[in-house]
């Protein structure tokens, strides 16, 4: 476990084949998900655990010749409290050295369990919570693995998604999820777990989603599912919609993740939009959605809940719904959204937004709304996650996997995803026939202009170059633009560390001016649009302070005689401009990082999906 509740790595193996070599490379298809140690466990004529701070090639090379077992299990962990070391890695054991526990998620009483433990006389070895896990399966008394497990868990408040193996009953392995997820994959005579399908695509695509609250017996030949209580359930593995091979990277194998996902983003766009579009009526069709034509007119309002750089794709969506469907919408953080006892009406549509489908505050708000009567849908990449099996209905993304901890292509995808639902939703309404089609064949230019941004890589960096002398800086954008401006700096600060502050153009003169300086540059977004000219004249305010100016803009777009390096992006139409002039920003932070020296794909206090409040 580690104490901040970011997503660790679970990975298990059992089957006819030795685990070990199985259960590292899964680990390391987790890798950039963010970890700073690692450990597997197998169960062979004994257990035998090695852990190891660093990655998983350092794990690989502490394996010692002899680690022969065909039942296993294996973890990577991140860590920001508490030191990251070999004995903090988990697997955790039992004091006797008969049970092995890998965890994710966050014991909240492990205080108290752990006290209980040492005055029980159990010598706890580690900083963790996880530990306590290993300690009380080992001293339950029931006979067998099963019941082991519902006694532990039965004592612990809290998260997980958890994978126990037991030297008594070497033929199993007992997983849980509570809160932070498990699938169990099925293979020809031979089975996996593992807190994420990249763990084990290479393997097999028929898994079975756990539902919180629930367990599996996990053996060579199949599994069976259970509650807590003991009683079983029905969960069955499916087959899973996804192509392995887009979890493989070929010749790009060696550049960071975050840039492959960059340049991937004409192509998954293009599945975002597949079977999606119906020209002939100008509007899009969203199977998923669950609602007819007449709840689609009912709706009066569009909320929309996300966290981090999906709560500034949603505000970019709530804007395409007001202005395509003329119904109103608005975004908000999902993760401040639920605690100011939110009013849920009726006849409103809330929209959850995630890529992982497992951020927990907007699980958490999906949950109040429902508890409220409320009507959610999701837009989501991971399928089967939790915050998809969650909603009403949904979209899909169909960004394919997104390992980079910092999103990209993912957010393009929820921008178009966006868009479908506007357009549908407006061509129910008031939108014309001229105007969706007009938006479609908009939609439809997009893969090939993101590519011409692509090629224009060695100007960004450029860009990016001067942009990362800088500590600080602003981004600047109004109305379509600004949540295009909180974006950028997003990403600029999440992988560059340098601060950059998102700000309403509009807003610069009311304060913020005075901090613009030689060494403070702004980032403008200017598309060309109603608001150009006033959007121009505020940055020669910020010029005439001598503060250094990027300009992200569209070709007609005259700027007269302002000093500054412009970026141009192919225009769309206006209201599909945003995401337009998104791509570059991420070009920009991925370079700016880059010329820093950082690791891209590991941003420092970041890791992929934040399973804890
Ligand atoms: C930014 C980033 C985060 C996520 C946020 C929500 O690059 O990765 O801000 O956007 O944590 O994550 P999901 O979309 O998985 O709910």
């Amino acid at each position: 476990m580690d104490w901040t509740g970011h997503m660790c790595g679970i990975v298990g193996y059992i089957g006819p084949q030795q685990a070990a070599g199985l259960l590292t490379e899964g680990l390391a298809r987790l890798e950039h998900r963010g970890y700073d140690s690692a450990g597997v466990a197998v169960l062979g004529s004994r257990l035998q655990v090695v852990k190891k701070a660093g990655r998983v090639r350092d794990l690989v090379d502490a394996l010692p010749k002899r680690f022969a077992g065909k039942v296993g299990i294996g973890h990577t962990r991140w860590a920001t409290h508490g030191p990251a070391n070999d004995t903090n890695a988990h697997p955790h054991v039992s004091a006797d050295g008969r049970v092995a526990v890998v965890h994710n998620g966050i014991v909240d009483n492990a205080a108290s369990l752990r006290e209980r433990l040492t005055e029980a006389g159990v010598e706890l070895v580690s900083d963790t919570d996880t530990e306590v896990f290993a300690h009380l399966i080992g001293l339950s008394t029931a006979d067998n693995l099963e019941a082991k497990v519902v006694d532990a868990l039965s004592q612990v408040e809290g998260t997980w998604g958890l994978a126990v193996v037991h030297a008594d009953f070497p033929d199993r392995m007992v997983v849980a999820r509570n809160g932070s997820p498990l699938i169990v994959g099925v293979g020809d005579g031979e089975m996996y777990v593992a807190s994420d399908l990249a763990a084990v695509v290479r393997h097999t695509t028929t898994v079975a989603h756990l539902d919180d609250g629930e367990l599996a017996t996990v053996t060579a030949t199949g599994f069976t599912t259970f509650r807590q209580d003991l009683t079983t359930t029905t969960t069955t593995a499916r087959e899973v919609d996804v192509d392995p091979s887009a979890y493989e990277y070929g010749e790009l194998a060696d550049e960071p993740r975050m840039f492959t996902e960059i340049l991937e983003q004409p192509s998954s766009v293009e599945r975002a939009l597949r079977g999606r579009l119906d020209e002939r009526f100008g509007t899009a069709h969203l199977g998923g959605l669950n609602l007819d034509p007449r709840e689609l007119r009912a709706i009066r309002r569009v909320k929309i809940l996300g966290c981090g750089s999906a709560y500034y794709v949603g505000q970019m969506g709530a804007g395409l719904i007001e202005e395509l469907a003329r119904v109103p919408a608005d975004a908000e953080a999902a993760s401040e959204f639920r605690y100011r006892n939110p009013i849920i009406e009726p006849d409103t549509l809330y929209v959850a937004v995630s890529q992982s489908g497992e951020t927990i505050d907007t699980l958490l708000a999906v949950q109040e709304i429902k508890r409220k009567g409320g009507r959610v849908l999701g837009v989501v990449n991971v399928v089967g996650s939790a915050i998809a099996r969650a909603v009403d209905g949904g979209i899909y993304l169909h960004a394919g996997p997104e390992i980079a901890v910092a999103s990209t292509k993912a957010l393009t995808n929820m921008y178009v995803a966006f868009s479908l639902l506007a357009l549908q939703l407006g061509r129910v309404r008031d939108l014309s026939i001229a105007d969706g089609k007009r938006l479609i064949a908009g939609l439809q230019a997009l893969p090939t202009q993101i590519e011409e941004i692509l090629k224009s890589e060695s100007h960004l960096e450029e860009v990016a170059a001067r942009l990362a002398e800088a500590e600080s800086m602003f981004f600047v954008g109004r109305v379509r633009g600004y949540p295009v401006a909180r974006e950028g700096a997003q990403k600029l600060k999440e992988i560059s560390y340098r601060h950059a502050e998102a700000y309403q153009t509009s807003e610069l003169k009311h304060g913020p001016l005075a901090l613009i300086s030689e060494s403070v540059p702004t980032v403008a977004i200017v598309p060309q649009d109603e608001l150009t000219d006033r959007n121009v004249a505020a940055l020669h305010e910020i010029s005439a302070r001598r503060g250094p100016l990027v300009v992200v803009t569209h070709p007609d777009v005259d700027l007269g005689e302002l000093d500054a390096l412009r970026v141009d992006v192919p225009k769309n139409e206006v209201e599909l401009d945003p995401i337009l002039l998104t791509i570059p920003l991420q070009l920009i932070a991925f370079h700016a990082a880059k010329a820093l020296g950082h690791d891209v794909d590991k941003p420092r206090n970041l890791a992929k999906s934040v399973t804890v409040e």
